[in-house]
């Protein structure tokens, strides 16, 4: 066991997990999670800056001259209400953190306990991002135009994201793409309502939103490239009040993923002219609003070389994951490897043997606090390897 690994388990981060995941907030709210984060970068001397309310922007100078390297740890939490029968279980009723946010925070405060330990022999700074809202309108392009990026200026940029698909121990990466661009979309179908018994005096949405509903899945099987992932999802579909009555409205929501770029704006154009097309077929009026959500991350080459590397050496070569295909989730840190090279990667928390194993944004959804220590040292090493080269 290497040892950063030995020093990183000795810091008891699993009471500051708790501890956060007990006061989950949702996105711009999270208040008493920044009341956490500042309390204990004000014990370890870090110094730090708040940003958008919630966030907090912490600054490690090491005492010799050198990079500046960025690491994002998003803090909010989900509008869920957890059923993990956990004894730190969460005390917010309908809010939880089921993605894992609670996990990222302690360990990012982890690692800069041990790099404040190492501040004199750094050749650079570290500057920790505790950034607010991953799961709402998104808090890194908020805080990049607020600065964040800036005094000191962030060479790169590293960010973990914990997966219970993959076992504690182990870290999943790519270089490349890795987490899809999302658009979100609404559609307003409006017809002619009337009795249930006379479909022809009136004109039906119902119909027209199930012929909507079956010709979006052409998108994906008929107008992109089988090799190019996209997915179309229609996750809510309201209409209708009664059994006998066409109603003159019907709602649908959803979300459009894609890797970016033209296939981004191929996979809009595709979804208009199919929802007008159909609505005009069918003599109803159709609303259509397509809203830009997250733009995916994109990993660069040398950074995910650091990050195996630095994997290997905390954890075994063998325990560095290849991921084969990019997720089709999204993650705004993609705003931050948009700016500066970065690379997302996915710390595994997963354990069958203690049940550790439910996918994340989920009731069920639980991380298993040994990998804590082993996330917390990998950010260490990953510093002491882009700063210091590989004498860390
Ligand atoms: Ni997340």
């Amino acid at each position: 066991m290497s040892e950063i690994v030995k020093e990183a388990k000795s810091l008891g981060l699993e009471a500051l997990f708790q501890a956060l995941h007990r006061c989950p907030e949702l996105g711009n709210q999270e208040h008493q999670t920044a009341a956490i984060i500042r309390r204990r970068l004000e014990e370890l001397g870090v110094e730090y800056t708040p940003m958008l309310d919630t966030g907090t922007v912490a600054v490690i100078r090491g005492g010799q001259p050198g990079k500046t390297i960025g690491f994002r740890a998003d803090i909010d939490a989900l509008p869920i209400q957890e059923d993990t029968g956990l004894p730190y279980t969460s005390r917010t009723p309908g809010v939880m953190h089921a993605c894992g946010h609670d996990f990222h925070v302690a360990a990012l405060l982890g690692a800069a306990e041990l790099l404040m330990r190492r501040r004199t022999e750094l050749r650079g700074n570290v500057k920790l991002f505790f950034q607010p809202d991953e799961e709402g309108d998104g808090g890194a392009e908020r805080m990049i135009a607020a600065g964040c990026l800036e005094n000191p200026h962030v060479d790169a940029m590293l960010c973990c994201h914990t997966s219970s698909v993959i076992p504690t121990g182990t870290i999943s990466v790519r270089s490349g793409p890795i987490c899809a661009a999302s658009n979100t979309f609404l559609v307003t179908l409006r017809g002619k309502g009337s009795h249930g018994a006379k479909p022809h005096l009136g004109t039906d949405v119902i119909v027209a939103g199930a012929q909507v509903v079956t010709a979006l899945q052409t998108i994906v099987s008929r107008r992109t490239s089988p090799t190019d992932p996209v997915v179309v999802t229609v996750g809510s579909f309201h209409a209708g009040t009664a059994g006998n009555i066409l109603p003159e409205e019907a709602v649908l929501c959803g979300t459009l993923r894609t890797m970016g770029g033209a296939t981004r704006e191929r996979v809009k154009e595709h979804f208009r002219s199919i929802v007008s097309g159909i609505a005009a077929g069918m003599g109803v009026e159709a609303d259509i609003s397509i809203l830009d959500s997250y733009t995916g991350c994109r990993n660069d080459l040398a950074m995910t070389d650091l990050v195996r590397q630095a994997a290997g050496k905390v954890l075994g070569e063998q325990n560095v994951l290849e991921l084969a295909e990019p997720s089709l989730g999204t993650d705004d840190f993609g705003y931050f490897s948009d700016t500066v090279p970065g690379c997302y990667y996915y710390v595994g928390v997963g354990n069958e043997e203690k049940g550790f194993t439910c996918p994340n944004h989920n009731p069920h959804f639980a991380v298993d606090p040994e990998a804590l220590p082993l996330a917390a040292a990998l950010h260490v090493q990953s510093v002491l390897d882009y700063l210091n080269g590989n004498d860390g």
